[in-house]
């Protein structure tokens, strides 16, 4: 079965083809990423005027990309929520008007089930029962994933997601957006740091909250601006690795806590070369086998879609 998934919930235009499931046959992405970095995030009103003209060019391309013809698409899968609203509707109204001309299915699915969908894409097959990890601009949240589709919520951030609390605090540091790629790279040329900023621990609680840390960065910021030179690379470096180990706790306690024994990892921040080094490293002592997304498939793309699609129109 060829689904034809469709992403448009945030500032990147997505379309991809997938077989079966799991078998991609292509992949395209565009983002309007440029348009929004002088602003220091992204403008919906931008966002969408851009899904507008990206939509119908970008699932052409997949199209192509994967030697296939319209009538070759059995479904189609679109991102229906969460995101922003006018980027949503793009993706969705082309998608609905594609299922109705093609008189096909068509699957609206959650971009967060998706992110953790990403790792069932390709070869590998992760078990079930397992606990989801979704890490990125919007969210951070647990979940006990029975089946590909059947979600239970853990916990969530109680404010700012992970992504969101990199990006805040790169603005702080002037890394630019996104700052979760400018932090991951800072952080890596410092091997360590006597600078400690800590996370909120929340205590018997899989919630999150990272607006204390990134709150601790900006006052930092502000008393030490005059130092020469202000210690940007071991500041990232200190911020990341609290906020590292604060996902990887609360990931263990809750495959702790449902005995499960393999972690789904997704969404965009899930590419932070720390976050993966850690929990492949605690996974082993934890017994428990850990999956992520290869890096492209970490950040928002089609494929997930219309791979979750799949599950949901079987
Ligand atoms: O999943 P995603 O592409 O979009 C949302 O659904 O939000 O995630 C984007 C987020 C941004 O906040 C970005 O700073 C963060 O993922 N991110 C990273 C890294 N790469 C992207 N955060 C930390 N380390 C990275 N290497
Ligand atoms: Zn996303």
């Amino acid at each position: 079965m060829n689904i034809l998934g469709i992403e448009t919930s945030c500032d990147e235009t997505a379309a991809s083809v997938v077989r079966g499931g799991r078998k991609i046959l292509s992949n395209v992405v565009v983002s309007s990423l440029d348009e929004h970095r002088r602003y220091g995030g992204v403008i919906p009103e931008v966002a969408s005027r851009r899904q507008l003209e990206c939509v119908y060019p970008v699932v052409a391309q997949a199209l192509e990309e994967a030697g296939l013809k319209l009538g070759d698409i059995d479904a189609v899968a679109v991102t229906r929520e969460p995101g922003l609203i006018g980027s949503l509707l793009v993706g969705i109204s082309f998608a609905r008007a594609l299922s109705f001309a093609l008189n096909k299915p068509l699957a609206e699915v959650d971009h967060i089930q998706a992110h953790v969908y990403a790792n069932f894409l390709g070869e590998k097959r992760p078990r079930l029962p397992a606990v989801g990890l979704v890490v990125s601009g919007g969210h951070t949240s647990l979940y006990h994933v029975r089946e590909p589709k059947g979600f239970r919520l853990l916990g969530r951030t109680l404010d700012d997601a992970a992504g969101e609390a990199f990006d805040k605090v790169a603005r702080f540091l002037e890394l630019g957006y996104p700052g979760g790629p400018a932090i991951d790279r800072l952080a890596a040329t410092v091997p360590q740091t006597g600078l400690s900023f800590k996370c909120a621990a929340l205590q018997g609680s899989l919630d999150f909250s990272f607006s204390g840390i990134k709150t601790a960065v900006l006052y930092h910021r502000r008393k030490f601006q005059g130092t020469s030179p202000y210690p940007v690379a071991e500041v990232a470096r200190a911020f990341q690795d609290s906020v590292v180990q604060n996902l990887v706790e609360k990931s263990f306690a809750a495959c702790r806590k449902l005995k499960a024994k393999t972690l789904l990892v997704g969404g965009g921040v899930a590419a932070n070369s720390a976050l993966r080094r850690r929990l492949e490293a605690e996974s082993g002592r934890e017994g428990v086998d850990t999956y992520f997304p290869e890096l492209s498939l970490c950040m928002d793309n089609a494929a997930m879609v219309a791979g979750l699609g799949f599950h949901c129109l079987n």
